[in-house]
């Protein structure tokens, strides 16, 4: 909350010079979204991913890393825990919209189903599970390219 006041506080400072971006205020201590975003990704979430990834992206098999019989892998959680913070937005909105059967995987591809702002909201809402260590990781990683 300090870190937000002062940055909304430094941004008033310089209203003249330069335009503020959309809905700052809005604007999550130290993530790339806002909670728009994220109240706007669970309702995504919920509707599309959760029956695969769990209600609360924690993935829905004891072991994400065990092939299934069938020699795909099971939805891992996106939480976190598994490898998902291993990835640039750029390369999670591809897995979304292609899904993992060019992978042999079992995911279905969203890209004719879910706007660009739906994926966007529904990747925020399953980063709110990750630590700020994790996040900060990603970031350092080019997480946001
Ligand atoms: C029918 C089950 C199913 C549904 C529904 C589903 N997924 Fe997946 N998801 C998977 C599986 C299985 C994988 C692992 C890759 C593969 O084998 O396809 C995966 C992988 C992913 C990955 C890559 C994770 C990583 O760590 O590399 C992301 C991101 C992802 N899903 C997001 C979503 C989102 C967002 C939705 C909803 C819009 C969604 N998934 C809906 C089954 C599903």
């Amino acid at each position: 909350m300090l870190a937000l006041t002062v940055l909304l506080g430094s941004l008033s400072a310089c209203e003249d010079s330069a335009e503020a971006p959309v809905a700052v205020d809005d604007v999550m201590s130290g993530r790339w979204y806002s909670a728009g975003q994220v109240a706007a990704g669970a309702a995504v979430f919920a509707e599309h991913c959760a029956e695969c990834h769990g209600g609360e992206a924690q993935g829905t098999v004891a072991d994400w890393r065990a092939r299934l019989p069938d020699g795909s892998f099971p939805p891992p959680p996106l939480n976190g825990s598994a490898h998902t913070w291993h990835h640039p937005i750029s390369v999670l909105l591809r897995v979304i919209d292609m899904g993992g059967e060019s992978l042999g995987g079992q995911m279905p591809g969203f890209g004719q189903v879910l706007g660009d702002e739906e994926k966007l909201a529904a990747i925020a809402w399953f980063q709110e599970f990750w630590s700020d260590e994790i996040y900060e990781q990603w970031l350092m990683m080019g997480g946001t390219n």
